[in-house]
């Protein structure tokens, strides 16, 4: 039997991490996050496909194709993860599992980041582990569908 495919999104800025708060993501880059991701789901035994994108309408789109092939998807939602009801109701329209990621964890840092308007409709959220916060989606993930 082929392996479960599981959609990887990373939202806005998550490409130019090099560029970002080295006190949060310290010398992360993007090409690591795909890196974790290959590894992670060859460990767990998944297919992967892995997107980024800065634009709201794009994930979008993605979360409905998700949706319609029913495929499960880990899903950083960077920034958008704090004010995106657009990105909210798409997530709810998933029918496989969903698992929140963040490299940070946004409870500890400023109080608009406090508020995750899509922690409430996943089946659960890692944050805080650097890049390990996407292996341990994996290894959750494959706790949920197999
Ligand atoms: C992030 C946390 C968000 O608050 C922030 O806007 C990001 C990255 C993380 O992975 O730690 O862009 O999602």
């Amino acid at each position: 039997m082929s392996a479960t495919k599981v959609l990887v999104l990373n939202g806005p800025n998550l490409s130019r991490l090099d560029l970002r708060e080295k006190s949060y993501y310290g010398d992360i880059s993007y090409p690591d996050i795909e890196t974790i991701c290959l590894v992670g789901a060859k460990e767990f035994g998944f297919e992967v496909e892995i997107k980024q994108s800065n634009d709201e309408s794009e994930l979008i789109g993605w979360l409905h194709g998700a949706a319609d092939s029913k495929t499960p998807v880990i899903f950083n939602p960077a920034a958008f993860t704090h004010y995106s009801y657009a990105i909210r109701d798409a997530v709810v329209m998933l029918k496989a599992p969903c698992i929140e990621v963040h490299l940070s964890n946004p409870l500890s840092r400023e109080e608009f980041r406090h508020t995750s308007v899509i922690s409430g409709v996943v089946q659960g959220s890692i944050a805080g582990f650097g890049l390990d916060s996407y292996r341990l989606a994996f290894a959750a993930m494959s706790k949920l569908v197999k």
